[in-house]
C-alpha cells in the first residue's frame, strides 16, 4: 500500500515527467517550424536528416565528453566509490542512450548521403563510416563485456578491490580514446578534408 509519503513523491514525479515531456515536445515542434522555414537547404527531407543527425551528434559526443571530464576528476580526487558510480553510469547511459543515438546519427548520415548524392566515396564520409565502425565495434567487443565484468567485480569483490579499480581505470581510458575518434570524426564532417 502507498504511504502518504511514496504517493507524494509518484505525484511530485509524474509533475516533473509531465513537464520535461511538454518541454521537450515544444522543442521539437519550434525546431520542425525552423526546418519547413529554412532556405538553407536543398529539400526538407535533408534538412530533417541534418537536423536529427547533428542533434544526435551533439548527445552523443557532448554526453561523452561530460563523461571524460567526470572520469578524469574522480581519478584525480582517487575515489574509488566515485569511480565506481561513475563506471556504472557510464554503462548504462552508454547503453541505454549512446547506443540508439548512435544508429539514428547513422541511419540520418545515410540519409543525407543518398539525398544530395554525396557519393560513398567522398573522404569525410569514409572518415565518417570507419569512425563510425570503430565506435560500434568498441563499445559491442570491449566496452559492453568490461561494463559488465565491472558489475560483476563489484558485486563479488566490492568497488574498492585493487582489480575493481584497475577495471574501471581501463574501461574509462578506452572511452576516452572512443571519445576521440568521434571527436575526430565530428572535425571531418565539419572541415571536409581531401576534397
Ligand atoms: C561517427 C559519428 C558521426 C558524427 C559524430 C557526425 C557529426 C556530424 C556533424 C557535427 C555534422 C555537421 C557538419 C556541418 O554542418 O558543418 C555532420 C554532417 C554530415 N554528416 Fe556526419 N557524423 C557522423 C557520421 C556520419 C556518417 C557515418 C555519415 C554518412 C553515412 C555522415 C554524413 C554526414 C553528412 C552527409 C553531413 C552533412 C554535410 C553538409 O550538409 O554539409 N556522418 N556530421
Amino acid at each position: 500500500m502507498d504511504t502518504p509519503h511514496s504517493a507524494e513523491a509518484a505525484a511530485d514525479r509524474r509533475a516533473s515527467n509531465t513537464v520535461t515531456a511538454v518541454g521537450g515536445l515544444a522543442v521539437v515542434a519550434l525546431a520542425l517550424v525552423f526546418l519547413f522555414n529554412s532556405n538553407v537547404f536543398t529539400s526538407n527531407w535533408y534538412a530533417f536528416f541534418k537536423w536529427v543527425h547533428v542533434t544526435g551528434a551533439v548527445l552523443w559526443v557532448g554526453g561523452g565528453l561530460a563523461l571524460t571530464i567526470l572520469a578524469l576528476w574522480a581519478e584525480r580526487k582517487q575515489d574509488p566509490a566515485e569511480m565506481a558510480m561513475l563506471a556504472r553510469q557510464a554503462a548504462f547511459i552508454g547503453q541505454r542512450v549512446f547506443a540508439p543515438v548512435g544508429l539514428l546519427v547513422l541511419l540520418a548520415g545515410i540519409g543525407m548521403v543518398i539525398n544530395l548524392h554525396w557519393g560513398w566515396g567522398t573522404s569525410w564520409i569514409v572518415i565518417g563510416l570507419v569512425g563510425y565502425a570503430i565506435t560500434f565495434l568498441t563499445g559491442l567487443l570491449v566496452l559492453g563485456p568490461q561494463a559488465k565484468r565491472i558489475g560483476l567485480l563489484i558485486e563479488t569483490v566490492g568497488a574498492e578491490a585493487a582489480e575493481t579499480q584497475a577495471a574501471i581505470k581501463r574501461i574509462l581510458l578506452i572511452a576516452r580514446v572512443d571519445e576521440g575518434v568521434l571527436l575526430l570524426v565530428v572535425a571531418a564532417m565539419i572541415l571536409k578534408p581531401f576534397t
